[in-house]
C-alpha cells in the first residue's frame, strides 16, 4: 500500500475542554498514558480488573484460555447478561429511573423505567419457557427499533437461549436463510415496524420464510392480527398469564449469547457468536472509557439493534450503566428533516451517538435545519460504521457540539463485538478523520504484508495482536471460515501468537493515531451498512437473465460508497434493458433487502478477467471511479471488454 505524504494529513488537533475534562472519569492525557501503559504492558491483569466489575454467579479461575486462534475468557465463571443490565440496579435508585424512552416515527411514545423493564422481560422469558424453549436453542428476532425488541433480547439472554437478531431492514429470503443457518427453533417479530410512513409488514415476511425453515417450531407477534398459522402466538396473549419473576439462569462465561450474520468477501453471509463474560466485560468497560457516562445522561444511539452498535451501545453496555436510553422507530429525517434534532431537544438528550452516512445527510440540507432546535443539551458526540471526512467531522463539531462537545470516533467491528479505537474523550486529543489511539488493553498495528510493522504514516493492514475479550469466538457452524479470514493472514511465529486481520487498511501518524482507510478486501460500506460484494453478485447471478456479475464500490458524498454492478446477460430477443435494470434492482431487494440494490447497473458483453479467469475488480472500481484505466492490465485477457465498460461508449 502506498505511503501518504504529509502534506495530505490533517493538522487540526482539538483538546477536550476543560469543562469537560473537569468532569470526566479519565480527565487528562497523564492518567490516561499511564493507563494505558500498564494495561497494554499487562492485558491479562487489566482485563482481570474489569471483569470483576461484573455481575458473577461465580468466578473464573483463568483469565484466558487462548489456543490459536479460540480464546475462552474467564472460563469457569458463571454469569447472566439480563441480570447484569436490569437485576444489578436492584435496591439502588437507577430501578424507578427510566431505562428506554421509545418514540416512533408518527409520534408514539413509550418509557419504561429499570423496574418495568425488569418485570416484562421476566414475562416474556418465562412465556419462552411455557413454549418449550430451553438453554442453548436459538430464538431469531425480527423487529423494528422498538421496547419489545430490547425485551425479547433480554429475555432470551436471561433463559439462555440464544438470540439472532435479524435487520428489519431484510427481505424474508434473506431471514430465511438466517433462521435456517442458525438452527433457529422460535422467531420473535412484530405485525409491521414504519419507516418513512410505510408500513413494513414484518410478520409476512416471517410467514414467507418459515415456508422454508424445517427447525421453527414457535412465532411470537407483537400485535398480530388475523393469525391464521398454528406457529403464531400472539405477544400480548402469551404473556398473559405469566408470573413476572424469572430467576436469571447462571450460565458459563463462554455460553453464546448471540449470533449476528455479517457480510464477508465470500457470498455467505457469516454467523458470528458472541459469548457471555468476555462481551459484557469489553462492552461495559469500553461504554464506560468512551461515553463518559454520568447519571443524568440521555443517551441516544440511532443504530438499529439489527446491527452491532445496537446489541453493544443500544442494549447492554448502557443497560449495564444505568442509563436513560433513547430509541427512536424510524427514519431520522421523516416525516421532516429535523426530526433527529426535534428528538434531541424535547428529550434533552445528552449523548448522541450515530453514523457519519446520517451526519453527511443531515449537512447536506443545510445549517438552518438543527439551528431551528435547541441542542444545548448534547455534551457528547460519537461516531461509528465507517470513516468520517473531515469536512463532516468539522459541521458535527461546530453545528452540532456548538465546538463544545467532543466527538468520539469509534472504530470496531461485528467481530470485535465492543469498540476497540476510539478516544477517551476527557483525555485524548482529536483530529478530524481518525479514531485515534486504541483503549488501553487494546493492542492493534498497522501490518504489511510480511508480517511487520508499518513505518509511521505508512498505509498497511490494520490488525489486533493480542486477544480481547469482547472478540467473535467464531462463525457459527464453520469454524475453518473462521480460522481463515480472520487469522490466517498473520499466523502464530516467534514473535506473536497469531494476530487477528480486521480486513481493514490503516496508517499510523506520528502521534500513533489510527486513521482507517477502508476495507482491504470485497466489503463494502453503504450508509454505514457492510455489504459483501460478493453476495450482491451472487443474488444478481440468480435472476434467469444474467450469466456473470461483477460489483464494485464508487465513492459517494453521502452514502460513502455506492454499489455499481456490472452484469452480462444470457442473450434473449428483445430485451429491454432499462426494464431488466429495475427488474434486478428489485431482484436483489427481494434476495437481500433494499439497502443492497446497486444505485447502477451496466450491461456489458463481458467482464475484464485475469489470465486464470478472475474477474479484475481493481480495473471496475478504477472505471467507476475514476472512469478510466491505469496501472498494470497485462493480465487482462480481453482489453475489449474494458472498451465496451467505458461509461461514454455504453
Ligand atoms: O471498515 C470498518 C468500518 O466498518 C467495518 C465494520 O462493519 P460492521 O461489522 O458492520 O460494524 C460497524 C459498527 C461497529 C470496519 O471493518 N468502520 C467501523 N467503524 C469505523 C469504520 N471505519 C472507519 N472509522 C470508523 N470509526
Amino acid at each position: 500500500m502506498e505511503s501518504i505524504s504529509s502534506l495530505l494529513q490533517e493538522h487540526r488537533i482539538f483538546n477536550p475542554s476543560k469543562e469537560f475534562s473537569q468532569n470526566a472519569n479519565i480527565g487528562s492525557m497523564e492518567s490516561y498514558a499511564s493507563m494505558r501503559q500498564i494495561a497494554n504492558l499487562d492485558p491479562l491483569t487489566h482485563w482481570n480488573e474489569q471483569a470483576n466489575k461484573i455481575h458473577w454467579f461465580s468466578k473464573w479461575e483463568t483469565i484466558l484460555d487462548w489456543k490459536y486462534p479460540h480464546a475462552q475468557w474467564f472460563k469457569e465463571g458463571y454469569t447472566n447478561a439480563a441480570f447484569n443490565c436490569l437485576d444489578i440496579h436492584k435496591n439502588t435508585p437507577t430501578m424507578q429511573k427510566t431505562a428506554l424512552l421509545w418514540e416512533r416515527e408518527d409520534g408514539l411514545r413509550q418509557s419504561l423505567t429499570y423496574e418495568e423493564l425488569h418485570s416484562k422481560v421476566c414475562l416474556l422469558a418465562n412465556a419462552l419457557k411455557s413454549i418449550g424453549i430451553v438453554k442453548g436453542n436459538v430464538i431469531t428476532i425480527y423487529m423494528g427499533m422498538n421496547p419489545e425488541a430490547i425485551i425479547a433480547m433480554l429475555a432470551c439472554a436471561r433463559i439462555g437461549a440464544v438470540h439472532n437478531v435479524v435487520f428489519g431492514g431484510f427481505s424474508s429470503d434473506a431471514l430465511r436463510d438466517r433462521i435456517n443457518d442458525s438452527s433457529s427453533v422460535c422467531i420473535i417479530t412484530q405485525n409491521a415496524t414504519l419507516r418513512r410512513g410505510a408500513s413494513i409488514p414484518l410478520l409476512t415476511s416471517v410467514e414467507q420464510a418459515v415456508k422454508e425453515c424445517p427447525t421453527v417450531q414457535s412465532i411470537i407477534c407483537k400485535d398480530a392480527i388475523n393469525i391464521e398459522s398454528p406457529l403464531i402466538q400472539d405477544w400480548d396473549t402469551i404473556l398473559l398469564n405469566q408470573n413476572d419473576i424469572c430467576e436469571a439462569e447462571h450460565l458459563e462465561s463462554e455460553h453464546p449469547l448471540f449470533f449476528l450474520y455479517t457480510s464477508g468477501s465470500t457470498g455467505k453471509p457469516k454467523g458470528l457468536v458472541h459469548t457471555t463474560g468476555g462481551y459484557l466485560t469489553h462492552v461495559r468497560y469500553s461504554f464506560e472509557m468512551v461515553f463518559d457516562p454520568k447519571p443524568n445522561d440521555i443517551y441516544f444511539c440511532s443504530a438499529d439493534i439489527g446491527w452491532i452498535t445496537g446489541h453493544s451501545y443500544v442494549v447492554y453496555g448502557p443497560l449495564m450503566h444505568g442509563m436513560t436510553i433513547l430509541i427512536y422507530e424510524g427514519a431520522l429525517n421523516h416525516p421532516h428533516p429535523g426530526r433527529i434534532w426535534e428528538l434531541i431537544a424535547s428529550y434533552g438528550a445528552t449523548i448522541l451517538y450515530t453514523a457519519p452516512t446520517a451526519i453527511r445527510s443531515f449537512m447536506g440540507v443545510g445549517n438552518h435545519i438543527p439551528e431551528q432546535y435547541a441542542l444545548d443539551s448534547l455534551r457528547l458526540l460519537g461516531t461509528v460504521g465507517e470513516p468520517i471526512n473531515p469536512e463532516a467531522w468539522m459541521w458535527y463539531h461546530e453545528v452540532i457540539g456548538k465546538s463544545r462537545c467532543p466527538i468520539v470516533d469509534t472504530w470496531w467491528q461485528t467481530e470485535t463485538g465492543g469498540i476497540m479505537i476510539a478516544p477517551v474523550p476527557g483525555a485524548v486529543p482529536t483530529k478530524p478523520g481518525t479514531a485515534t489511539l486504541p483503549l488501553p488493553g487494546i493492542l492493534a498495528d498497522v501490518i504489511k504484508k510480511n508480517g511487520e510493522s508499518c513505518q509511521e504514516n505508512e498505509g498497511g493492514y490494520l490488525t489486533i495482536t493480542y486477544p480481547w475479550p469482547g472478540m467473535a469466538r467464531t462463525i457459527f457452524g464453520d469454524g475453518e471460515r473462521y480460522k481463515s479470514v480472520y487469522w490466517s493472514e498473520f499466523p502464530p511465529n516467534e514473535l506473536h501468537q497469531g494476530m487477528y486481520f480486521t480486513g481493514d487498511g490503516a496508517r499510523k501518524d506520528e502521534d500513533g493515531y489510527f486513521w482507517i482507510m477502508g476495507r482491504v478486501d470485497d466489503v463494502v460500506n453503504v450508509s454505514g451498512h457492510r455489504l459483501g460484494t460478493a453476495e450482491i453478485e451472487s443474488a444478481l447471478v440468480s435472476h434467469p437473465a444474467i450469466a456473470e456479475a461483477a460489483v464494485v464500490a464508487r465513492p459517494d458524498e453521502i452514502k460513502g460508497n455506492v454499489l455499481i454492478a456490472f452484469v452480462t446477460v444470457i442473450q434473449q430477443k428483445d430485451m429491454d434493458l432499462s426494464t431488466l435494470e429495475n427488474e434486478l434492482k428489485q431482484h436483489v431487494a427481494k434476495e437481500i433487502g433494499a439497502l443492497a440494490k446497486p444505485e447502477e447497473i451496466r450491461f456489458t458483453s463481458s467482464l475484464p478477467k485475469t489470465r486464470s479467469g478472475k474477474i479484475m475488480r481493481r480495473l471496475l472500481r478504477e472505471l467507476v471511479s475514476h472512469g478510466t484505466i491505469s496501472g498494470d492490465t497485462t493480465t487482462l485477457e480481453d482489453f475489449s471488454a474494458l472498451e465496451q465498460l467505458r461509461p461514454d461508449e455504453e
